[in-house]
C-alpha cells in the first residue's frame, strides 16, 4: 500500500492548523515530522512542544524523522509528545539496533534512515528488525531542494535486495519528489512517500487529492 505523508516542514507555521486540516481533506495517510538540531544537519526546526501541539489536533499517524545527533537521547520525549512511526539516522546513531529495540519496547514503529552519499549496505543488519528503511532523496536539512537522480537505484536495489529476502518492509522517500518523479520512486519500489513543498505549496487540498487518488490507483494497478 502506497502512503501519503505531507512533511509540515513546508506549512505556514502561522496557520499549521488550517493547513493540515487542508491536507486531510484532500486524504493523507501521515503527517511528517522533521527534526533537525543544527548538529547532524546544518539547519534547525522545531521539536517536542510543536509535536504535542500536532498531536492534539491530528489523529494521522504522526512520522517523526529525527535529524538529530544521537537521537537515542530523545525517542522517549518524542513518543511522549506523540509520534508514532520514529525514524532515526544510520549516520546518527551509533546503538541502531538497541534504539529500535527499544522504540519497538515502546510500542512505537520504527524506521532508519540513510543520507543519499550512504550505502544500503549499512541497512542490511536491521533488515527483519525496522519497520521502515527512508532513503533519503536529497541531502537532510532543507525542504524545497531538488530530488538527487541517482538515488532511484538505491531505492531499487534496497527493494530488490529487500524481496530476494521474503521482506517487504516499507521504503521511505523523502525529499524533491514531485508529480513530475513520482511514477520514478513508485516504480522503483518505494511505497511511503513523504512531500513537503508538493501538498504544502499551492493549493493543499488540491495536492494532496491529487496524489492520495494516485496511490489509489497504483495500489489497484491502474496507474
Ligand atoms: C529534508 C526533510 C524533508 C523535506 C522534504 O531534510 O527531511 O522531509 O521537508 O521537503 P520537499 O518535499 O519540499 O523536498
Ligand atoms: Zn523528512
Amino acid at each position: 500500500m502506497v502512503i501519503l505523508s505531507p512533511s509540515i516542514l513546508a506549512a505556514d507555521f502561522t496557520r499549521l492548523g488550517e493547513q493540515m486540516e487542508k491536507a486531510e481533506a484532500g486524504g493523507n495517510d501521515y503527517f511528517h515530522f522533521d527534526v533537525m538540531d543544527g548538529m547532524f544537519v546544518p539547519n534547525i526546526s522545531f521539536g517536542i512542544p510543536v509535536l504535542k501541539s500536532v498531536r492534539a489536533f491530528t489523529k494521522k499517524t504522526l512520522d517523526v524523522h529525527l535529524m538529530v545527533q544521537s537521537p537515542e537521547r530523545y525517542v522517549d520525549k518524542f513518543i511522549d509528545a506523540g509520534a508514532d512511526i520514529l525514524t532515526v539516522h544510520q549516520e546518527a546513531c551509533v546503538p541502531l539496533e538497541e534504539t529500535v529495540k527499544h522504540i519497538h519496547e515502546c510500542g512505537k514503529k520504527a524506521g532508519v534512515a540513510i543520507k543519499p552519499h550512504t550505502d544500503i549496505q549499512v541497512l542490511e543488519p536491521l533488515y527483519g528488525v525496522a519497520d521502515m528503511f527512508l532513503v533519503m532523496t536529497v541531502e537532510p536539512g532543507f525542504g524545497g531542494q531538488e530530488y538527487m537522480d541517482f538515488c532511484t537505484d538505491k531505492i531499487k536495489a534496497l527493494r530488490d535486495d529487500l524481496s530476494s529476502k521474503g521482506l517487504d518492509t516499507d521504503i521511505q522517500v523523502d525529499g524533491g519528489i514531485t508529480r513530475d518523479n513520482i511514477m520514478t520512486v513508485l516504480e522503483a519500489g518505494a511505497n511511503v512517500i513523504v512531500m513537503g513543498s508538493s501538498v504544502f505549496k499551492g493549493d493543499i487540498t488540491d495536492n494532496a487529492k491529487f496524489f492520495s487518488q494516485l496511490f489509489k490507483r497504483y495500489d489497484k494497478g491502474e496507474a
